[in-house]
């Protein structure tokens, strides 16, 4: 199907209408500033600007930096405190007169690299997590996602995981390399324990610079690998998402 994706994040609103055969971006990539506030009224009328730049109609799936469970947010650790038990998909469908189905951004992206990044041909236990403005998990079995596995937010050092060695904690704390690599590598050991994934699959910001880290991670068993589908995760694996959705309500009816 040609289906358009949208990427929410903090800093900017991405979005294509991709083939969701093949993975391939069938419009060049749209981005636009994230409305500050980003406010849920904010969004919806930047993801309209969007939808009308791009000429799309039809059903819409969004990535969203939060837990998204039954189409409401969950929670707002890097997002406007407002969108705090804002029921998103009815919401936006409303505003935008299509159907909008939104899940965790993480999820989202991890169904993009599962299908056509690293993860494919992967099997058991794959941890895909995007470090970026937090630290984004999706959890696959089999290739299955289990939906908001959020691992982003366990304790280190007694603080959030993601304050500790996120893409941006990396940058506030102005840590060379090297020492992030210590600092993440110590998550991925406590994630180890808690789950014993066989695989780690590194996504977002940082991990384009994965070769700079490498040599810091070492874990008990799991294999590391960095993505492959980069910042195009988001928009390809909203599309896909919204062909399951679709798939699901015309089995419903
Ligand atoms: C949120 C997650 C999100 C991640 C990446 C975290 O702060 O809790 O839901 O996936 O950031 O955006």
């Amino acid at each position: 199907m040609e289906l358009l994706g949208v990427d929410i994040g903090g800093s900017g609103i991405k979005g294509a209408i991709v083939d969701t055969k093949t993975g391939k971006l069938l419009t060049e990539r749209l981005r636009l500033k994230t409305p500050q506030p980003s406010t849920p009224q904010a969004v919806a009328a930047t993801i309209k600007d969007l939808v009308q730049q791009i000429g799309y109609k039809g059903p819409i799936a969004c990535g969203f930096p939060a837990r998204v469970i039954n189409g409401v947010v969950l929670t707002a650790a890097n997002v406007d405190k407002s969108w705090m038990r804002v029921p998103i998909e009815q919401m936006l469908s409303e505003e935008l007169g299509t159907d909008v189905f939104v899940a965790n951004d993480a999820d989202v992206a991890g169904i993009a690299e599962m299908c056509f990044g690293a993860g494919r041909n992967e099997r058991g236990k794959v941890l895909i997590v995007t470090i970026g403005t937090g630290l984004g998990t999706a959890m696959f079995y089999n290739g299955e996602l289990l939906p908001n596995f959020e691992m982003g937010h366990i304790l280190l050092h007694g603080d959030d995981a993601e304050r500790y060695c996120s893409d941006s904690a990396r940058e506030k704390l102005d840590l060379k390399w090297k020492d992030f690599g210590k600092r993440f590598n110590e998550y991925l050991c406590r994630i180890e324990f808690l789950i014993q994934p066989d695989l780690f699959i590194l996504g977002g910001g940082a991990s384009k610079k994965f070769e700079k880290f490498q040599e810091q991670i070492n874990l008990e068993q799991a294999r590391v690998i960095p993505a492959e589908t980069l910042n195009l995760a988001g928009i390809i694996g909203a599309a896909m998402y919204c062909e399951r959705c679709i798939a699901e309500k015309k089995q419903k009816k």
